[in-house]
């Protein structure tokens, strides 16, 4: 933090308000040095407020309405049926068979493939760029170029960083095209599945969405939805089996609610108190992992003293540090 100014705000009606309430002028991401050179500023999550942002955001909002979610449910089921027997199968390998189930659902969803398989398949080459690109974006793991653009113009030999970015970018884009290619061309041969790219192919020009841009909205979504589910569901994973109580005490709701012979759907949700309880309860131990990447910027300076301050939210919405500095 250095010689600025940092507010900490530790009340958690005040964060919500902030993040919440106010999302619309919190929202804003600082520009990350890494973020541009790999992906030329277009990955939704990480990329700040612009007219590209603005209508990759419009194309992903289709994709997250309730009505949406609830028509992906099947494809959820599908693969879920999958991640069990596998479980039952092979459960020394959970932490493959937990990414392929979180990044094929997506895939089905957005691009209309999906992997039965870890090794050898599109999961295996997302999770090897993914790697690659998560690992570099952590705090830490690269010289702070964000706060000394200095370090920028140093010689490849001394910043072994702007290689790597390369090579990211080569994967990415190889990778994210292709999958739009596959759904053009399913279009093209009339063999649609109704993935969200179809639809969104059918909309490109009305969208003003170039090719490039397309592909990105759909990549993010998969940079998204992967990592993080899966992240989720290994802790959770982690959690029952540290706590053998309470898996016991969950199966049995799980087996009083639902019965044996069936396995839960969405709809029994309502009436699983203790599992929801423990599923949010894994949420809040895991999703400060994101706290540590996203940072978010003011875009008013009604609401906060100077626009363009940063805001750290740690562990969402309980505590969250301001500090009056303009990004770079
Ligand atoms: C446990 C799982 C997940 C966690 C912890 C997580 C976390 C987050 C966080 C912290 C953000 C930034 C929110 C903000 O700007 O205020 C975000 C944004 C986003 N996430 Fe997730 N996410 C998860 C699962 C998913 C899944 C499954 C998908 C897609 C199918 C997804 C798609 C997105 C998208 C598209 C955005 C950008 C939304 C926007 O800018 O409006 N996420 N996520």
């Amino acid at each position: 933090m250095g010689a600025t100014t940092a507010i900490v705000l530790s009340s958690s009606r005040a964060v919500h308000k902030l993040l919440h309430l106010r999302s619309a002028n919190t929202s804003d991401r600082p520009s990350i040095h890494f973020n541009n050179i790999t992906t030329g500023g277009l990955n939704l999550i990480l990329s700040p407020y612009n007219s590209t942002w603005k209508s990759m955001r419009r194309v992903v909002k289709d994709m997250l309405t309730h009505d949406a979610c609830m028509a992906s449910l099947p494809i959820q089921r599908a693969e879920a049926t999958q991640l069990m027997f596998d479980l039952l199968e092979a459960p020394q390998a959970y932490y493959t068979h937990i990414r392929r189930y979180t990044n094929s659902v997506i895939l089905a969803i957005v691009f209309g493939i999906r992997c039965a398989r870890y090794e050898g398949t599109i999961v295996d080459e997302f999770y090897e760029v993914q790697r690659l690109w998560a690992d570099n974006l952590e705090p830490g793991a690269l010289p702070p170029i964000d706060v000394v653009p200095l370090l920028r113009y140093l010689p490849e030999r001394w910043a072994s960083w702007k290689g790597l970015s390369r090579e990211i970018r080569k994967r990415q884009r190889n990778l994210y095209f292709r999958l739009v290619d596959r759904s053009r061309r399913r279009i093209q041969e009339d063999r649609r599945n109704g993935c969200f790219m179809e639809r969104v192919l059918d909309h490109q020009e009305q969208y003003k969405l170039s090719d490039e841009v397309l592909a990105y909205t759909g990549g993010t979504v998969l940079d998204a939805g992967s990592d993080t589910s899966a992240a989720f569901l290994q802790s959770f994973m982690f959690c029952l089996v540290a706590s053998p109580e309470v898996q016991t005490r969950a199966h049995r709701e799980i087996n009083e609610v639902v019965g044996r012979d069936r396995s839960p759907r969405f709809e029994d949700f309502e009436n699983l108190p203790y599992l929801d309880a423990i599923i949010k309860e894994v949420n809040v131990m895991t999703l400060h992992q994101d706290d540590m990447l996203i940072r978010f910027r003011s875009t008013d300076s009604d609401l906060l003293p100077q626009r363009g301050s940063l805001i750290s939210p740690y562990r969402m919405k309980l505590l969250m540090v301001i500090q009056f500095q303009k990004a770079v």
